[in-house]
């Protein structure tokens, strides 16, 4: 059975009836440009084949109800127009409350609905499983109450749920290319005037996502943390944010830095320089250059940002050894474990089963490779459809 009928299916029985129509986002993963988003930055990320799915339908009253059907059809229900608390044990429930609280915060009259959720984005792995899950949600009861809104508002309106109320200080790359994500491409953002540019993805590149296995650990106080420094960098030159910092600016005056401060500045001015680069070397199927630039992403992750693990180190060393400049790979997303990205062509996939194997053997971890394509942003699906 497909996610579309199960979730059709899940909510038949919950309801007793079809619902009105399904939301949908996808996850996504960076290509490159990390931890630049909230630096008023550059990111290049493509959402990806993996989606959460929300059926929805209106009811007459105030009420939300909402059912998760991953989770043995756990079940919240809340008043549209209720304070926001955490869920007592339910954690991907206070996401549908942080979204809805937002949107009443934004003077948007919702309506009460039902709401069955289902996904297969990855948790927990860098993937954006939860700016999905915000996205979608936003879609679905925005759609029963008839209000239709931009692309570039459903992203601030995920990032600020998260911001807000769910507590982690995220930047707007994940929501953003969850919303307008565009079939076939990656997407060029400018996180300072929200300005996206599709970029076309070489149709023989084959995006391969890693999940390394290591378990995410410390993300939000080390995710935190790093914001706090990069601000205290962009404060130092009287800056808002780091992307004001010229790179010639940034290094007469470096010395006179923290070390760590030095460091996390460093690593974002030049992903940005690298992130823009990427984006006309895509454009121009330049893999060559590519594959240097996500290595040298890898390499500021590494000693300047440092946010990667030795596990996942050791993974990007062997399929860059075996890739050499005909495809390029790099950790992607927050950091402190999860996912690995590589683009590679076809005939290069190969590579990838035995490296994995070698991994186990020295780690002792079990690496779970996807082929993803590049997904089109947020839709609404029919039910005839
Ligand atoms: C997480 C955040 C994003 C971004 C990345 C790092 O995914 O949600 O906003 O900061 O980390 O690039």
């Amino acid at each position: 059975m497909s996610m579309l009928e199960s979730v059709t299916r899940g909510f038949t029985d919950h309801f007793n009836r079809l619902p009105d129509v399904i939301s949908k986002a996808p996850g996504r993963v960076n290509l490159i440009g990390e931890h630049t988003d909230y630096n008023d930055g550059f990111v290049l990320p493509a959402a990806i084949d993996f989606f959460t799915l929300v059926a929805v339908s209106a009811r007459d009253d105030n009420l939300i109800e909402v059912v998760a059907l991953d989770y043995a059809e756990q079940d919240d229900r809340f008043w549209v127009d209720e304070s926001y608390r955490d869920h007592p044990t339910q954690m991907w429930s206070n996401y549908v409350r942080a979204v809805v609280r937002t949107l009443v915060d934004r003077g948007h009259q919702l309506k009460g609905c039902n709401l069955v959720v289902s996904g297969n984005v990855p948790q927990g792995a860098g993937l954006s499983s939860s700016a999905s899950l915000e996205v979608a949600i936003a879609q679905a009861v925005l759609t029963v109450a008839d209000i239709q809104l931009p692309f570039t508002e459903l992203a601030l309106i995920g990032q600020a749920a998260e911001n807000n109320y769910v507590g982690c200080a995220c930047g707007i790359m994940d929501q953003l290319v969850s919303a307008g994500g565009k079939q076939g491409h990656a997407l060029l953002i400018d996180c300072r005037s929200l300005k996206t540019t599709p970029i076309l993805m070489p149709p023989e590149l084959s995006i391969v996502i890693i999940n390394s296995g290591v378990k995410r650990g410390l993300v939000d106080s080390e995710y935190n943390l790093r914001r706090e420094q990069c601000a205290e960098a962009a404060k130092f030159f009287n800056q808002t944010a780091l992307r004001e910092v010229t790179k010639e600016d940034f290094f007469a005056a470096a010395d006179q830095l923290s070390d760590v401060v030095r460091k996390r500045a460093q690593h974002v001015i030049e992903e940005n320089e690298r992130t823009l680069k990427a984006a006309e070397a895509l454009a121009t199927n330049n893999v060559a250059f590519l594959s240097q630039l996500m290595a040298e992403s890898h390499i500021s992750m590494r000693d300047l940002f440092q946010i990667t693990t030795p596990e996942i180190d050791l993974l990007v060393a062997a399929l860059d050894k075996e890739l050499g400049n005909e495809g390029g790979v790099r950790m992607t997303g927050g950091g402190f474990g999860g996912c690995i990205v590589a683009l590679m062509p076809k005939q290069k996939l190969s590579i990838v089963a035995p490296i994995l194997a070698d991994y186990q053997l020295k780690t002792g971890l079990i690496a779970i490779p996807f082929i993803c394509t590049p997904e089109q942003g947020a839709s609404l699906v029919s039910l005839e459809g």
